[in-house]
């Protein structure tokens, strides 16, 4: 008798769990899946597609409220649709608070303040390709290199792309941690110390921890021999410093950037303190005109080109510094 209730009570509870998928979204989740390339064990698949499925309901929310104007930007199923808000953090958000270390402070002349109404440093050639940092927390090397490349461009008007790899595997001794995190001052810290830096096509991106530094001498692309800070928390100050200088490393609290389409990002609980994750500006502008003009910040990230605007997004500017943006930022002297 009690067999037979069990067996009962098992068909019921697999009965309800297959009808929580909606049947009508096998081909959007197979879709999706091949889309991204995406592969996963028997038992894992049930509880990726129960994930998939919660990120959508959310960002069609999102969409739904941007549409009758309570949000400032959209949002859009991403590679990033089988994670959890807490798993993505952890795996996409690898930059570390350290404490303040002396630096110079960067202070332009009183005269140099807003002198350029909008500058985007990707059309005169002082960025590189959008790249992929992958699951690993390396966000601070690729926004080490986003400056380094921008003022060595800017130096010698060679737009060599640089390797986040070299800066993986070779700075654990300036306290970054590889695919754990890291700062970008330590990166540059490194490059100095080490007078150089390899170029991208000679030492590849693993996404991986290499424990072995394998930097060759010979392929030195670029040097470093300090760093600036911007003062903390001045967007004016910020602005002026991407106007006159070209590319700033910066850090932000990217918590919910997950899925960030397109339009202004804006959110009031957004910290500026609980910095998490490293980018790079590489300009800013205006949307609008006159009582709806609308300030934005330029910004590159390393999440590939699928994510974001073709792998950019825009960040509301002087805003009462937006999620941090100008609470860390610093570029190197080349
Ligand atoms: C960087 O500096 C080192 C040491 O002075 C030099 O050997 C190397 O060629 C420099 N690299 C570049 C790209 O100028
Ligand atoms: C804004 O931030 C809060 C708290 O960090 C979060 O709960 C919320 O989902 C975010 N909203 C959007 C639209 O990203």
């Amino acid at each position: 008798m009690m067999k037979i209730f069990l067996f009962l009570v098992s068909c019921i509870l697999t009965g309800i769990s297959s009808l929580t998928f909606d049947p009508a979204l096998d081909e959007d989740w197979m879709k999706w899946k091949s889309l991204h390339g995406k592969q996963y064990g028997k038992n894992e698949e049930n509880w990726r597609r129960i994930t998939w499925k919660k990120n959508l309901n959310k960002i069609k929310q999102h969409n739904l409220e941007q549409s009758m104007g309570k949000h400032t930007f959209r949002m859009e199923m991403n590679h990033f649709g089988d994670m959890t808000n807490e798993e993505f953090n952890q795996q996409m958000n690898g930059f570390v608070q350290g404490k303040p270390e002396s630096s110079t402070l960067y202070e332009p002349a009183p005269h140099e303040y807003d002198v350029l109404q909008a500058i985007d440093w990707r059309k005169y050639g002082f960025v590189t390709e959008v790249k992929n940092q992958g699951r690993c927390g390396s966000c601070w090397a690729f926004s080490a290199t986003g400056s380094l490349e921008g003022q060595t461009f800017k130096k010698t008007r060679k737009l060599i792309s640089l390797s986040e790899q070299n800066l993986i595997d070779c700075s654990r001794r300036h306290g970054n941690k590889g695919c754990c995190g890291g700062r970008v001052t330590a990166a540059f810290k490194y490059v100095e110390q080490n007078y150089g830096i390899d170029n991208e096509n000679s030492y590849p991106y693993t996404g991986m921890d290499g424990w072995r530094c394998k930097y060759k001498r010979q392929y030195s692309a670029a040097n470093c021999t300090g760093y600036e800070r911007i003062k903390k928390g001045d967007e004016r100050a910020l602005a002026t410093a991407v106007a006159q200088i070209g590319p700033i490393s910066v850090s932000v609290d990217s918590t919910h950037f997950q899925f960030y389409c397109s339009g202004i990002y804006h959110n009031k609980s957004c910290s500026k303190t609980k910095l998490n994750h490293a980018v790079l500006v590489v300009g800013y502008g205006t949307n609008g005109k006159g009582k709806a003009a609308q300030n934005y910040w330029i910004i590159k990230n390393s999440w590939g080109k699928r994510w974001g605007n073709k792998g950019y997004m825009f960040l509301a500017k002087d805003m009462n510094n937006q999620c941090g943006i100008a609470s860390n930022a610093v570029y190197p002297l080349v």
